[in-house]
This record gives structure tokens, C-alpha cells and sequence, in this order.
């Protein structure tokens, strides 16, 4: 008998001098293998393929996508992660998500657990594991196991996780009549934590939640001084009466990839006399954005989508906003062809 008192009999564990007996099992190896842990669960029908540092190889089998819950992402949020994804069986803008991701773990001070080619060639793996061409990529670096502390020095080394499941059909595929929008009770997060893709998600998990409940397809949260921000998980941009397309300053937002590259290719457009006339980051208002001639959302898995309803204001003519139209198709463009942005998986 073990000294606390227990004795395991079976699946159950008989409480020695309690008076009453426990009624949970207790779980050994071979019954969580063989019961529990094999059963499928129904939202777990995308997953196709995971490598965990930890375990030092890639699964397939959703049972063994599993994080140690000491790892301080899981109970600290201590970690940070960025998406992409696979298109063709190519990974697009790779390097500006890595990019990203290596600022996002210097920022939070984690050390990355390995260099950039042996990164990209573990989601190469990966990728190719999941077996389908259309991929959404998620790599995430945390601190890694250690302790249910708080201080991250208990870790001794910081830990990568990488999950690819299946792509979902970006917004306008799924929507096409456009998509519409409100603004957030959830306040933008402060500028430093807004800038680094951390693995605490709450206020965009609130928001996110607002959203649903509010029956509108995505909310925009505000900054400090109550000028727009971004979404849940995507920036949102307007385009004034003389065709000049905004986003907000990048000090309360965080980077998209997306919007960069909207970014570049909206000024190869303007450079060739088309739409949009004109590009530029400033601080934009809620009156603004009402009274604007059109209002986009971008990022990796709406790609460029129109509003057509934001708070009150009806955008009536949204799918044919001659800044929607140009920047959508540039990007579907992008992300088809333009080589210079593809890592082939083979
Ligand atoms: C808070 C937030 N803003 C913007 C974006 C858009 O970034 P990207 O275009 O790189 O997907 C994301 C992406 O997940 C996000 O989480």
C-alpha cells in the first residue's frame, strides 16, 4: 500500500482510512491509451499533423497532439506563435512569419529553440506529415516545461510546437456578400503587448466572443485615445473619398503580414496611376471610418475582405470598391504566383 493511504484496485483507487470512497478513476497508462485518450473528438477532423520539440518527432494521430501542461504557455500564456499557411503545396510569406515570430520570442525573451533553416525545414516536415497541399501552419515557441511557477528562470529551455491543420476557405469564399463589423467594448491591448504575438489571447478570445454574441462577423477594438485598431485576428484598413487607403499607426496594433504586403502591393498600384491613390499609416477615427468609401479587412485567413456594414453605415456598393477589387485580386495574385514569397515543402 502507498504510505498516503491509497491502494489502485482496478481503475479505481480505494481511499485506506477515508470514510468515504473516491469515485473518480484513476487512470493508468494502459487504460488512457486503450479508453480515453484514442476516442475522437468531432472538431478535431482538421487537425492532420503536429512536431513537438518535447517529444522530438511529428504525430499524426490527434491523441498524441499533446502539450505538457508544465510547459509555462500552458498556465502562464508564456509563449508566443504566428500562422501561415500552405497554399499549392507551397508555404506563402514564410519569412515575413518568421520574422515576426523571432521578434514576438525576443520581445518575451525567449530564446528560439533552433535556427531559422532547421525551423524551416521541421515545418517542412511537418507539412508534408499532414499529407494535403492546403495547409494553415501554426508554429509556436514557449518557454517550455519546468514547474507550475510563475518565473520563467524554472525553465530550463524553451520548447516548439508545430500544428498544421486544414485551411479554412478565406472569409469572401465563405461570405461572398462581404462581411460586417462594430466596434469592440474589449479595449485594444497596450501598445507592447499589442506589437508581439503572445500566447495570451484573451482580450482578442473576448473579443472574439463579442463578436459571435453581437451577431456581426468581426469587431474592431480601440486604442487608448479611441482611434481603431484591429480585430480579433486581423487588421482593418478604409479608403477615404479620393481613393487614399489608411490603416492605423503600427504603435497599438500588431503587424499583420497581410497588411504589409496589401501594403506593398496597394503602392505598386499607385505608383502605376490606379487604385488606390494613395497609402499611408495615421490614426483614424470611428466617424472616419463611418463616413468612408470603403472599409477592408486583411489578414492571413480573410486575406482582403469588404466590409459592408460597419456599426450603422451600410457600404452599399462594397464588392465593387474599385480599392476592394484591385487589392483583393493583387493579393490572390501574390499568393498564387509570386515565387519570390513561396517555400516549396518539397
Ligand atoms: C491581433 C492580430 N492582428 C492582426 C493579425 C493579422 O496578421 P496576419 O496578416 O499576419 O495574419 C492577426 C493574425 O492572427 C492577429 O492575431
Amino acid at each position: 500500500m502507498p504510505p498516503n493511504g491509497h491502494m489502485i484496485v482496478g481503475h479505481f483507487r480505494l481511499d485506506i482510512g477515508y470514510s468515504s470512497p473516491m469515485t473518480t478513476p484513476l487512470l493508468d497508462i494502459a487504460t488512457w491509451t486503450a479508453e480515453r485518450a484514442t476516442r475522437r473528438q468531432p472538431w478535431q477532423s482538421p487537425y492532420l499533423a503536429m512536431y513537438a520539440s518535447v517529444w522530438g518527432g511529428i504525430v499524426t494521430d490527434p491523441a498524441l497532439m499533446l502539450v505538457p501542461i508544465d510547459d509555462h504557455m500552458v498556465h502562464r500564456g508564456d509563449g508566443v506563435f504566428d500562422t501561415c499557411k500552405c497554399v499549392g503545396g507551397s508555404l506563402y510569406n514564410l519569412g515575413a512569419h518568421l520574422d515576426r515570430l523571432e521578434q514576438s520570442a525576443a520581445a518575451l525573451h525567449i530564446k528560439m529553440p533552433c535556427d531559422r533553416d532547421t525551423l524551416v525545414g521541421l515545418i517542412r516536415d511537418t507539412v508534408r506529415a499532414g499529407g494535403k497541399p492546403e495547409a494553415s501552419v501554426r508554429v509556436l515557441v514557449s518557454r517550455g516545461p519546468g514547474s507550475f511557477g510563475c518565473s520563467p528562470y524554472d525553465c530550463p529551455g524553451p520548447a516548439l510546437y508545430i500544428m498544421v491543420t486544414d485551411l479554412p476557405p478565406s472569409f469572401m469564399d465563405a461570405h461572398p456578400q462581404g462581411a460586417t463589423a462594430a466596434v469592440s467594448t474589449i479595449p485594444a491591448k497596450p501598445p507592447f503587448f499589442a506589437a508581439v504575438k503572445n500566447c495570451n489571447y484573451l482580450p482578442n478570445v473576448l473579443m472574439k466572443k463579442e463578436s459571435k454574441d453581437r451577431k456581426v462577423d468581426f469587431v474592431i477594438c480601440l486604442d487608448a485615445s479611441g482611434f481603431l485598431a484591429e480585430g480579433p485576428t486581423e487588421n482593418i484598413g478604409i479608403v477615404g473619398a479620393d481613393g487614399t487607403l489608411a490603416f492605423p499607426t503600427l504603435d497599438n496594433i500588431l503587424p499583420g503580414t497581410t497588411m504589409l504586403r496589401v501594403v506593398a502591393l496597394a503602392r505598386e498600384l499607385t505608383a502605376r496611376g490606379d487604385r488606390p491613390t494613395n497609402v499611408v499609416f495615421r490614426d483614424i477615427t470611428v466617424d472616419e471610418a463611418e463616413a468612408a468609401a470603403e472599409m477592408l479587412i486583411v489578414g492571413t485567413t480573410p486575406n482582403v475582405t469588404a466590409v459592408r456594414q460597419f456599426n450603422d453605415r451600410i457600404f452599399e456598393h462594397a464588392l465593387e470598391g474599385p480599392a476592394y477589387r484591385k487589392l483583393s485580386q493583387a493579393l490572390e495574385a501574390d499568393i498564387l504566383t509570386n515565387s519570390a514569397l513561396h517555400t516549396a515543402i518539397d
